[in-house]
C-alpha cells in the first residue's frame, strides 16, 4: 500500500491530508450506446403530449434505442474493450471481472461470462454478474474497490461494467424514461478518474414494490410515483450516513452543510429531473441536521443555484441517452468528468447509487489530477455524433421485434453484435 500525495487537495480545493491508506479507485471508463437514438420530442408529438412535459417536466432530450442485435452482453463488451483499450491496461494484469445488470440474457449464464469469452480474458479471473436492479454495477464497484483495498487482489486490477436496456413499453407512463448502454471501469490503485473515500458510505435499503421486472417479462412493472418516494427516502438516509462518516473521518467540516463542500454530486439518473429532486432532498438533510433557522424561499433559489453548480453538469450524457439501468450513475460520472473533469481535479465529490426494491448508497471520492485528459480518451461527444436518429415508426418496428431476432447487420469497429441461438447457444460477432 501506497501513502496518498500530500499534495490532494479535497473539499473546495482545500488540501485532503496525506493518508497511510490504500489509493484505490477508478482509473478508466469507457462507454458503449446503441447506434440509433428517438427524439423525445417526436415521442411527445406521437403521443399526443407537451413536449415539454419530457424535455422541461423530465430532463430528457434523447434517449438510446437498442435492437435485439444490441443486448446487454454486446454493450458490455465494446464498453470493457473501450476501457482495457483507454487504461492501457495488459489483460493480464485483470483478476476480477464483475457486470452489474438487471437485464441479464440468461437465468444461469452470466453477462460477465460472455463478456469473459468475447474479450478473451484470462482463466485465472474470477468472474460473475451482480445484481440489485440499478444498483448492481455499484455492488461490483465497492467489491473490487475492497478486493484491491485489502491486498487479495496482488496487485491486480479489476474490471467492473454496468450494463442494461430499460425497457418500460410503448404508449406507458415510463417510455419516455427508457435508454440503453454500458459503462465499463478499470478499478485499480492509484487510479486516474476517482480515488474513492472507502469505508466512507452510507447505505439504506428497505422491502418496496417501487419497480420490479417478473421472471419471463421484458418490460419493467413501475409503481412510478411511489418509486420516486422510495428514491427521495432512501437518498435521506444514505446521504445522512455518509455524512456521518465523514465527519468522523474529517473529511467534511462540522459546523457547515457537509452537501456544500461536495465540489459535485452524481446522483442515480432514470431521468435527469430525479437528480433535481434528489439535491433538493440532500439539501433539505442539511437544513434540517443544523440548529439555525431557515426561509423556505431564500432556500428555493440558493437550490436551484446550487444544482445548476453541483449537479447540472453531470446530466449531459443521461439526458441524451436515457436511463442505463445499473450504468446511468457512471454515465453521470463520465459526463460530469467530460464537462468538468480540469476544475474538479483534486476535488471531492459525491456519488448516490439508487437500486428499485430497494439499496441505496451514498459515497465520496476525489477526482484525480489527469481525469480531463484520460475521459477525453472515451470520446463521448464522438460516441454520440456517431449515432442515426430514427422516426417514430422506426422506433415501433424496432420494439416489436422479438429478442432474439437482431437486424443482421455488422457490428461498428470495436463493437460487439449477438447474431441469433443457434444450438440454444447465443452467438456473437465483434468487429
Ligand atoms: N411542461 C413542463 N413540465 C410538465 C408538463 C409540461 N407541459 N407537464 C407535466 N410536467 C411535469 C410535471 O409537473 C412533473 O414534474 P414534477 O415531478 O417536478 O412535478 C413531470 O413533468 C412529470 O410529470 P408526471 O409526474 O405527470 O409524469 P407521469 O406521471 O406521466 O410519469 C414518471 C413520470 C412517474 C417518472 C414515469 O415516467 C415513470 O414511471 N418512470 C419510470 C420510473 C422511474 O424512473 N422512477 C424513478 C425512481 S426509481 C429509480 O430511480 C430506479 C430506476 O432507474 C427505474
Amino acid at each position: 500500500m501506497r501513502a496518498a500525495s500530500s499534495t490532494a487537495a479535497g473539499l473546495g480545493g482545500a488540501p485532503v491530508p496525506a493518508r497511510a491508506e490504500a489509493r484505490v479507485g477508478i482509473d478508466a471508463i469507457g462507454v458503449a450506446v446503441p447506434r440509433r437514438y428517438l427524439d423525445l420530442e417526436d415521442l411527445a408529438r406521437a403521443r399526443g403530449i407537451d413536449p415539454a412535459k419530457y424535455t422541461h417536466g423530465l430532463g430528457a432530450l434523447e434517449m438510446a434505442i437498442a435492437e435485439p442485435g444490441e443486448d446487454t452482453v454486446s454493450l458490455a463488451a465494446a464498453a470493457g474493450r473501450r476501457a482495457l483499450e483507454i487504461a492501457r491496461l495488459d489483460p493480464r494484469d485483470l483478476g476480477l471481472l464483475v457486470v452489474g445488470t438487471e437485464t441479464g440474457v440468461d437465468h444461469s449464464k452470466p453477462v460477465a461470462s460472455f463478456v469473459h469469452g468475447l474479450l478473451e480474458l484470462p482463466r485465472t479471473m474470477r468472474v460473475y454478474d451482480t445484481q440489485h436492479a440499478c444498483y448492481g454495477g455499484t455492488a461490483g464497484l465497492m467489491t473490487a474497490v475492497e478486493w484491491i483495498a485489502s491486498g487479495a487482489a496482488g496487485g491486480r486490477s479489476a474490471l467492473v461494467i454496468c450494463a442494461d436496456i430499460a425497457r418500460y413499453g410503448v404508449a406507458t407512463a415510463g417510455e419516455p424514461t427508457q435508454g440503453a448502454g454500458a459503462v465499463a471501469m478499470i478499478v485499480g490503485a492509484e487510479p486516474a478518474l476517482l480515488e474513492l473515500d472507502i469505508g466512507v458510505a452510507g447505505t439504506c435499503s428497505s422491502h418496496v414494490h417501487d419497480f420490479w421486472r417478473p421472471l419471463g417479462q421484458r418490460e419493467a412493472q413501475v409503481d412510478g410515483h411511489y418509486s420516486i418516494e422510495c428514491y427521495l427516502d432512501a437518498v435521506a438516509t444514505a446521504y445522512r450516513g455518509w455524512k456521518a462518516r465523514a465527519a468522523a473521518r474529517e473529511l467534511v467540516r462540522t459546523g457547515a452543510p457537509a452537501g456544500e463542500q461536495l465540489a459535485a454530486i452524481c446522483y442515480h439518473v432514470p431521468f435527469c429531473k430525479m437528480a433535481r429532486k434528489a439535491h433538493t432532498r440532500v439539501r433539505r438533510c442539511d437544513l434540517e441536521d443544523s440548529a439555525a433557522p431557515w426561509d423556505a424561499s431564500v432556500e428555493e433559489l440558493r437550490a436551484a443555484t446550487s444544482f445548476q453548480e453541483q449537479v447540472e453538469p453531470s446530466l449531459g450524457l443521461c439526458a441524451r441517452i436515457g436511463n442505463v439501468y445499473t450504468g446511468s450513475l457512471y454515465l453521470g460520472l463520465a459526463g460530469l468528468l467530460h464537462a468538468r473533469g480540469a476544475e474538479l481535479a483534486r476535488r471531492r465529490i459525491g456519488l448516490f447509487s439508487y437500486g428499485s426494491g430497494c439499496t441505496s448508497e451514498f459515497f465520496s471520492g476525489v477526482v484525480g489530477a489527469r481525469a480531463a485528459e484520460r475521459i477525453a480518451a472515451a470520446r463521448l461527444d464522438e460516441l454520440l455524433a456517431a449515432r442515426e436518429r430514427i422516426s417514430i415508426d422506426e422506433y415501433h418496428r424496432i420494439m416489436a421485434l422479438a429478442p432474439g431476432a437482431p437486424l443482421g447487420e455488422p457490428p461498428v469497429p470495436g463493437g460487439f453484435r449477438f447474431t441469433g441461438v443457434e444450438d440454444h447457444r447465443r452467438r456473437y460477432v465483434g468487429a
